[in-house]
């Protein structure tokens, strides 16, 4: 079975879809496209079926990168269909948990910040609101934690058990 990995943001047409692609890109360089599936989410429900932002898409041309989705909503099923919940920043981190009031699946939701090895920010800064240069950040950080989050996963060999 695959490991599979949910970003989560709060419209899902910016960060999180961002993340997802950038994992993606990263796990096929790296060969390991058949070991791990991503998706992304959002916590708010106003951009359901939307693509990612132009801003967005255009920022994450300028690296190479190609933005493919549409936003969907996070919902509780999604604790058990994903064995790793990243969250953009501490306000989707608590909106995640807030649909887990048992505190069943808190194991499986993470900050994506905590990832990065260059880069001390502890959340992908919202860039919706802002202007170009917010956006190239939120690519350069992902870039980051996206590579430190596969080395966490240590799934470069056939052994899964290891981790
Ligand atoms: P995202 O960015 O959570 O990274 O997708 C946002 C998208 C939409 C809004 C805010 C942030 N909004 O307010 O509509």
């Amino acid at each position: 079975m695959p490991y599979r990995l949910l970003f989560v943001c709060l419209g899902n047409i910016c960060r999180s879809p961002s993340a997802e692609n950038i994992m993606n890109h990263i796990i096929e360089q790296a060969g390991l496209a058949e070991k791990i599936i991503c998706d992304s989410a959002g916590t708010a429900n106003y951009h359901i079926g939307a693509v990612p932002d132009s801003r967005m898409t255009a920022a994450a041309a300028r690296q190479g990168i190609t933005l493919r989705g549409q936003a969907r909503q996070f919902t509780k099923k999604d604790f058990e269909d994903f064995d790793l919940i990243l969250a953009m920043d501490r306000q989707n981190y608590r909106d995640i948990l807030s649909l887990d009031p048992k505190g069943l699946y808190g194991y499986k939701v993470k900050l994506m910040c905590d990832f990065a090895r260059h880069h001390s920010l502890e959340e992908v800064p919202d860039p919706y609101y802002g202007g170009r240069e917010g956006f190239d950040r939120v690519i350069t950080l992902l870039l980051d934690a996206c590579e430190g989050l596969l080395e966490t996963l240590n799934l470069s060999d056939d052994d899964r058990s290891k981790t």
